[in-house]
Formats: C-alpha cells, sequence, structure tokens
C-alpha cells in the first residue's frame, strides 16, 4: 500500500490497516478478470491459493455480479483497493472525534478502518443491498467492530445520526446529493467519487461551506461503481438503432481514439462538457474494422465513428436524431484541446441549491479563479 501511495501508511491508519485482515471482509466467492472481457469466479474453497493471492493485493476484487439473458456481466459490489480506501481516508483530513458517514458498505472493510481508528460509535455506513449489508455486519462483528450498518438509499444519507464531520461515498455520483449537504456542518468534507455518462473517474473533494453550498476539487484517482438508481439501462439494438433510419454522413480528422482512448483526462473532459452521452466500442462490425458508437441516456440520438482500417487520417461519421453528438463530442475536445489539456486535477466544482458549476482554474490560480462555466446538475 506504501508503495501505491509514494509515501509511508500514516501512523494511525497503519495501526488500523493491520488490525484489520482483508481476507476476513470477503466472500468466500470473488470475480477475477478472464482475460476476455468477463470475469470468473474464484472460490475459496476449491482455489485457496488464488483467493489467497487476490485477496492479499493491492487491487479491487468484485465481490457481486449479475448476469443477464444474453450472459452481460455486470460487477454490482466489490471490495476497493486497499491503496485507493487510504488515498480517500487521507483526502478526507480525518482526525479524533470526527464523525463520519459512509456511503456504500460493501464488505465492510473501509468502514472497519475508520471504525477501527475513530471508534465504532463515530462511524456509520449505509448500503443499499440487504444481502450485503447483513454480511457487512458479520464481518465487523467478527472482528470486533460495530459501526452502525444501515440498509438503505445512501442518497437520502442517514439522517438519524447526521450531523457528520465527514462523508466518504464509496459508488460513484453524477451530481452530490442535497441530503449529504444538509446534514454536514460547515466545514465538513466530502469525498465523493465521480461518473458522468462518458466515463467514471475522479474523486471529488468538497468542503461545505456556512451558506450551505460546497466547493472543491477532482482528484486523480478512483473508478467507483456507479450509484445504483443512476445506471443507465439503454441499449443501442434495443432502444436506439431503427430500420429505416438516414443518419447524415460526414468525416472526421478526430481520432476516436482520442476521446474514448487512454486518455483518463481527455474521456473525464468530454464527460463534463457533452453531458448524458455514453459510448461503446465495436469490434465485430461488417461496415468497419472498428466502430465507436455514441447514444444519449434518453434514447433519441446516436452516432457512430468508423475507422476502416487504412491510415487515411480520417473517419467516418454517422449522426441521427435531434442531438448531433459527434459534433459535440469534437466541440468539446477542441475547447479542451484549446485550454492547454487540463488534467483531471484542474477542474473543481461547486454544488449549489440551484445545480453543480464546473470550474477549470488557470495552473498557477488559486483553486477558487473560474475560467470556464459548464452544467447543471
Ligand atoms: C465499491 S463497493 C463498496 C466498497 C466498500 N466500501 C468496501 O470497503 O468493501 C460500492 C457499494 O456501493 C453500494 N451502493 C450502490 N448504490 C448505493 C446506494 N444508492 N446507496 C448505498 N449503497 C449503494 C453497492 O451495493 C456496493 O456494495
Amino acid at each position: 500500500m506504501a508503495t501505491a501511495l509514494g509515501r509511508p501508511v500514516p501512523a494511525p491508519w497503519a495501526e488500523a490497516v493491520r488490525a484489520v485482515p482483508r481476507d476476513r471482509f470477503l466472500p468466500d466467492r470473488i470475480w477475477l478478470r478472464d482475460g476476455g472481457g468477463g470475469y470468473a469466479p474464484c472460490d475459496r474453497t476449491t482455489q485457496p491459493a488464488c483467493w489467497a493471492e487476490a485477496a492479499f493485493r493491492d487491487a479491487p476484487l468484485v465481490t457481486q455480479i449479475t448476469e443477464d439473458d444474453d450472459g452481460f456481466q455486470e460487477p454490482t459490489s466489490s471490495a476497493s483497493a486497499p491503496s485507493t480506501v487510504l488515498r480517500m481516508i487521507e483526502d478526507a483530513a480525518l482526525t479524533d472525534g470526527h464523525r463520519v458517514l459512509e456511503i456504500g458498505t460493501g464488505t465492510g472493510f473501509h468502514a472497519a478502518l475508520l471504525a477501527h481508528r475513530l471508534g465504532s460509535d463515530h462511524v456509520v455506513s449505509v448500503e443499499v443491498d440487504p444481502v450485503l449489508a447483513e454480511a457487512a455486519r458479520a464481518n465487523l462483528k467478527a472482528v470486533g467492530l460495530t459501526p452502525a450498518v444501515i440498509t438503505g438509499d445512501g442518497a437520502l444519507g442517514h439522517t438519524a445520526a447526521a450531523p457528520y464531520d465527514r462523508i466518504i461515498a464509496t459508488c460513484s455520483v453524477r451530481s452530490v446529493p442535497g441530503a449529504w449537504l444538509a446534514q454536514t456542518p460547515p466545514g465538513a468534507r466530502l469525498v465523493v467519487p465521480w461518473s458522468t455518462s462518458w466515463i467514471t473517474y475522479g474523486t471529488l473533494v468538497l468542503t461545505r461551506r456556512p451558506d450551505g453550498t460546497a466547493t472543491g476539487r477532482f482528484a486523480g484517482y478512483g473508478s467507483y461503481m456507479v450509484m445504483r438508481g443512476l445506471r443507465a439501462a439503454a441499449d443501442l439494438d434495443r432502444d436506439l438503432l431503427r430500420a429505416g433510419q438516414r443518419p447524415s454522413r460526414s468525416r472526421t480528422t478526430l481520432s476516436p481514439w482520442a476521446v474514448a482512448g487512454d486518455s483518463l483526462d481527455a474521456q473525464f473532459a468530454i464527460g463534463l462538457r457533452v453531458p448524458d452521452v455514453w459510448y461503446s466500442w465495436d469490434t465485430a462490425t461488417d461496415e468497419a474494422h472498428t466502430r465507436l458508437w455514441l447514444a444519449d441516456d434518453a434514447a433519441a440520438s446516436w452516432a457512430s465513428v468508423d475507422y476502416d482500417g487504412r491510415q487515411t487520417g480520417t473517419y467516418r461519421v454517422r449522426q441521427h436524431g435531434p442531438r448531433r453528438l459527434w459534433d459535440e463530442v469534437e466541440a468539446a475536445h477542441r475547447r479542451w484541446v484549446r485550454a492547454g489539456a487540463p488534467e483531471i486535477a484542474r477542474h473543481g466544482l461547486t454544488v449549489t441549491a440551484e445545480g453543480q458549476r464546473i470550474r477549470l482554474d488557470k495552473p498557477s490560480q488559486p483553486p477558487s479563479a473560474p475560467l470556464t462555466v459548464s452544467e447543471g446538475r
């Protein structure tokens, strides 16, 4: 964990890490990447070596999965990488006496570290899935810890035990729930994994202000599963593509990999500037070598960008529906490049009763200076 953090684990937390064995929080069946884009089970009883190796690796582990009729697997709970848990804890700047609300109990491991350091009576954790909540309670009890684990929707916080000095979410949101601001006093800190329809990436660190608003910046780590109830359920074939549609056709010089490839900063920027649009890659089409699909959450507009396998420097574009999705993405990418291709850490966000406002800070300026403003709630 110290290697991943690039510094020693701070003393009180090192003690908590030693006292809270991660394997005691993992279910007997965990899910590991199968190398083909899916997950394969790994069982403690039949594959003890594989299970133990995964349990003690500093990596996230899928602990619950759902599979639809087409065999599509979706992870629905995981144990975060221990070093990521510590990063969040560090960003929360916790000290003795703090009362913490965790959103997304999962295995209970994160809650256990908090409870060990702050005392069980200072920690409340909310989990939406009753089966997971029950298992987490049992895991915690087995190591002698008893933070309150509440079964419910974390977007509502937990009024009964408010106010909280800190809120740490371990599932990502697209906007900060008003309940979290209502349940924190001025000066409280919120550490919140972020997602847009485009990408799930980044962690927002906010400070609650006396006027009921909160402001802060994004940190470039964390890719947490999206809070239940926020996941888009649209399907290209089922909801968007129809026989007889006549999409407009054009060509672009912007590579689809520039906006949906390896650069997380580029993807983060597109996600902020092109609201409610998601993408998926398709490599098995008859018409193109590789295709990037774009679609909006309203399932009204779609676009595709094709690479035909030749080095022509241009790509074929089709767009259909009221929104010209590729045009929006191109414009957003242009604006981002013109601003100097700022990384995620230069973006900030302010939440008010009216909605949330994204800022882009100049590198030399203090965090609060707005350069551009975009997006409503
Ligand atoms: C990455 S896992 C949590 C990891 C956990 N903190 C740990 O230490 O193992 C995210 C969890 O958030 C839960 N979750 C998703 N949506 C939620 C919601 N609306 N309210 C509360 N929990 C939610 C999921 O069921 C899942 O268990």
